[in-house]
């Protein structure tokens, strides 16, 4: 049984009641597309049967892996970008004691990422700290020819090698990549690194599933096996049925399309727990590339409360009336903390005094969906009891196959990401790659 609830009461003044059963058609098309693999995209959908299909070998090697990385590692360099970094580090960060850092013994390794920026600083410290501490690596991309987890991996290697010795170095790293190609495979293969495989048939930012998002989870000391059996229930539930009364995906992807085609542009993905903000980063990567394009697609936003109700709160309430929510909201924390009574309440706070801060944090959220929806903006809850591997294994797969049913209503490809190249070729191009001499003239001249 899933643990994950929508609710979508806060919808009522926007959705006119005919409009989700007039909704349930298309969607019901779109399951169809989905399931029996007739849509756009459809060699990339590996990622459907994974919490099922999954090799138990696979993740008995994963977590010896693990292991072993544990007993050599004070720290772990996951090296990607996209998709190749954003599962794992949600899952981490949504996990972790945000304080633990500062525990003098620690069991397994401080986690830290590389190759999701070219900031010369930022990689110029992480090298400093790396100077201090015994650590391993994991590089990590599917077509491995990423340029920035390229670069960072050619630092880092070129420091492990000085550190360690190139022989030694070897066992510090662990590649993650296609099966059998691109420059990563290759350089992996000559080096003799061990080697973990991206499926061909599962997208980079589908992928959080596949040892791309389970190693590192495994290295943070997480249950991998509890994460994948959250995201086999929802899958359950997902392929089960495609009425939006009984599968919350199904629902989730009619009302944020409904929603859109009232003129609701931009959805604000909103979470009252800090430690979820990568999960919203990495949501808005997973709707982002796999919407916006063909000149279509909400716009995928993110914010954390109560913080950004006191800079991001002013537009929500008042703004452009674009906008709909949706929050996360996690019904119990991990710890008990109670406000304190003072006697002398100077701070007039005694009215608080016993109160747990989670009550408190909880009184925020539905006084703020209250706000919103009376200033006009709609509000999705999606609703789980605390967060944990197992929920957020169904929070994972519930998103992505929300987000191929959203995308195939939408009439776009989910799968696909021809919007990336943009960029990468202008870079390439003012960088003087070869080949590219053309246009480094053509774009020398423009800036
Ligand atoms: O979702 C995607 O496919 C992308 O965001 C990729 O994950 C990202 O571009 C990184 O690609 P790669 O893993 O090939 O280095």
């Amino acid at each position: 049984m899933i643990d994950l609830q929508l609710d979508i009461r806060n919808l009522k003044n926007f959705i006119g009641d005919k409009c989700l059963p007039r909704f349930q058609e298309e969607i019901v098309k779109c399951h169809q597309q989905l399931v029996n693999r007739t849509g756009k995209g459809n060699n990339f959908l590996g990622w459907i049967d994974l919490p099922e299909n999954i090799d138990h070998d696979l993740i008995q090697r994963i977590q010896k892996e693990a292991e072993r990385i544990s007993k050599i590692a004070e720290v772990f360099v996951v090296i990607g970008i996209g998709g190749s970094y954003l599962g794992s580090r949600a899952i981490l960060e949504a996990l972790n004691d945000p304080f633990k850092q500062m525990e003098k013994e620690k069991r397994y390794p401080h986690i830290v990422f590389a190759g999701e920026n070219l900031s010369e600083d930022y990689h110029s410290s992480l090298l400093g700290m790396l100077n201090q501490k015994d650590y391993a690596v994991a590089v990590i991309s599917k077509s491995g020819t990423t340029t920035e987890p390229a670069v960072a991996f050619r630092l880092i290697k070129n420091h492990l090698g000085k550190k360690y010795g190139k022989e030694n170095a070897r066992s510090r790293i662990v590649a993650i990549t296609d099966a059998s190609r691109g420059a990563l495979k290759k350089l992996a293969d000559t080096e003799g690194y061990p080697c973990y495989v991206i499926p061909d048939d599962i997208g980079g930012r589908y992928s959080v599933l596949t040892p791309v998002g389970l190693l590192p989870v495994a290295v943070g000391g997480f249950d991998i096996v509890s994460l994948l059996d959250g995201a086999r229930k929802m899958r359950e539930a997902a392929l089960h049925s495609s009425d939006c009364e009984q599968n919350p995906c199904a629902l989730y992807a009619a009302v944020r399309n409904i929603l859109f085609r009232n003129g609701k542009l931009v959805e604000i993905l909103v979470a009252y727990e800090p430690n979820l903000l990568y999960m919203i980063e990495w949501w808005k990567q997973l709707f982002g590339e796999s919407e916006g394009k063909d000149k279509k697609g909400i716009f995928p936003a993110g914010v954390t409360f109560t913080s950004d109700l006191h800079s991001m709160g002013q537009y929500i309430q008042d703004g452009m009336r674009t906008l709909f929510e949706t929050v996360i909201s996690v019904e119990s924390p991990k710890r008990l903390l109670q406000i304190p009574n003072d006697p002398e309440n100077l701070d007039g706070l005694n009215f608080l005094s016993g109160k747990r801060l989670s009550e408190v944090n909880k009184m925020a959220e539905l006084g703020t969906t209250l706000a919103h929806v009376d200033g006009g903006v709609p509000n999705i809850r999606i609703h789980i009891p605390a967060v944990n591997e197992n929920t957020l294994g169904q929070l994972i797969y519930f998103f992505e196959f929300a987000c191929a049913l959203s995308g195939y209503a939408l009439g776009v490809n989910p799968f696909d990401q021809p919007g990336v190249e943009a960029y990468k070729n202008n870079m390439f191009a003012l960088l003087g790659k070869p080949g590219y001499e053309k246009e480094t003239e053509t774009l020398r001249k423009r800036l």
